[in-house]
This record gives C-alpha cells, structure tokens and sequence, in this order.
C-alpha cells in the first residue's frame, strides 16, 4: 500500500505553533508519507527550509506568493538561488498571479512572477503556481516564458475543464485538495473529471481549506483521505488507486 502525498502545505503557519511537533509526528504512521512544506513569504521560506532540514519527510518549496512581493530584492532571489541547490528544495512556489484583492499592482506582481519563473528554470526546479482571477494573465506569462520546458503544478486549481486543457498542453500537472469536497465546487468536479489521472496531484494548501466535514476548520494532511474518496468516487476508481497514482506524479514531478 503507497502513501499520500501532500504537496502543498504550510506547517509554518502560527496556527501549527501550539502542536506542530506532535501533529507532525503523526504524520507517517497515518499515511501521510511525504510532505512539501511550501514558501509564500521570504520569512516563509526560511521557516520550510527549516523544517525540511528538521524532517526526513519533508521537502521544501521556496518562493514568494504574489500578496507578498512587494518588498521583494534581487537578494532575496540569490537567497532562494543558493538554497535551491540542496537536495531537500524540490521546487520554486508558490508564485504567480492574484487579482482578487486590488494590490499589489497587477504589473508588479507580472513581474516577480516572471522572475521567480526564470529563477526555476535557472535552478533546474518545477515551480508551484498560485492563480486567482488570473486565469489569462497566468497562462499568458507561462507561454511566454516556455514554462512547459519547466514543470510544474497548478496549485489549488481553481479554473474550468475548459481552461484545464491550456495547462494540461504546457505539460503542467494539478493540484488538489480540501475544496473538491465542497457540496457548491460543481467546476472543480467538472474539471477533475476532465483532467487525466497521471497529472493530478493531491494538497491541503493548509492551514486553509479543510475538507467537508472540516470545512471552515484548521486543515491538516490526516485529513487527505476524504479528498481521495471524493476523487475515488468522480474517476471511478479505488482510492488505492487514487494514491497510488497521485504518489507516482508528485514523485515524478518533483523527484521525490
Ligand atoms: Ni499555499
């Protein structure tokens, strides 16, 4: 029997600080057999490179979310550069695209994005995507900078099958998570329905967005297995199935 993977998660976040160490601890003995703790801020890069280093089972992704770029330097990026070379970072995210709140400026944020795309293919790592209200910018910018020739995964996909099949032609895989249990996440249903097996991989993005019957709750990896039944049940297959596969992409993707 495989493991889950959880390739998205944020287990430095202050809403861990009572428990991280337990809740971490558990992890393995439920399942849960890697995790990548993923950056959002510089400070958030620090804090996953630290656990990465602490835990055998898990890897890190560093980069900075697009809410965050603001304060950004080019020393913050040979920071990433230089750490990106140690085994443990398996990826450059998340980065990308979000225009669901005014600021930053779209043009800054096109930027950084762009930048944090050329550093990936700098260090030779998938990159993990954030992309809210962005669908066109997002796509725009990873034909533009031949993102197909990096790698990488649509984070918290959040679009239509219809948009799905731009980012499934870039080679880009998809992640999954909490929402795809939503009684109102119609699309997202759609859309998992539509993608092929081989590119869809499983993530908490938590603390946020825990799975029904957690919903609205702190999330966790142990919480993973709900996410499975409910894409067991829209592909038809076993939720062995379901991990088996899952498990192969996000090593395959990010050389687990
Ligand atoms: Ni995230």
């Amino acid at each position: 029997m495989d493991y889950i993977i959880d390739t998205h998660a944020h287990y430095d976040d202050e809403a861990f600080n009572e428990d991280r160490e337990s809740l971490l601890s558990s992890m393995q003995e439920a399942g849960i057999g890697r995790i990548i703790n993923v950056g959002a801020s510089m400070q958030g890069c620090r804090d996953s490179w630290a656990l990465s280093e602490k835990y055998d089972f898990i890897y890190a992704a560093l980069g900075v979310h697009p809410d965050d770029i603001v304060n950004l330097t080019e020393e913050d990026m040979d920071w990433i550069a230089e750490k990106a070379k140690e085994p443990k970072v398996v990826a450059i995210g998340e980065i990308g695209l979000d225009y669901h709140w005014p600021e930053p400026a779209p043009s800054l944020q096109k930027q950084w994005f762009a930048r944090q795309l050329n550093l990936a293919r700098q260090v030779n790592l998938p990159v993990i995507i954030h992309s809210r209200d962005a669908a066109k910018d997002t796509a725009d910018i990873l034909e533009a900078e031949k993102a197909g020739s990096i790698g990488g995964v649509m984070h918290c996909y959040s679009y239509s099958a219809e948009m799905a099949k731009q980012f499934l032609n870039m080679g880009f895989y998809f992640g999954i998570g909490g929402v795809l249990t939503f009684k109102n996440a119609k699309k997202l249903k759609e859309a998992v329905a539509y993608i092929p097996m081989d590119r869809l991989l499983l993530e908490t993005d938590c603390p946020y967005l825990a799975p029904t019957p957690h919903r609205g709750e702190r999330n966790c990896s142990l919480y993973l297995p709900l996410v499975v039944e409910e894409m067991a049940q829209i592909k038809g297959i076993t939720k062995e199935e379901v991990i088996r596969i899952t498990s192969e992409n996000a090593r395959r993707l990010f050389g687990l």
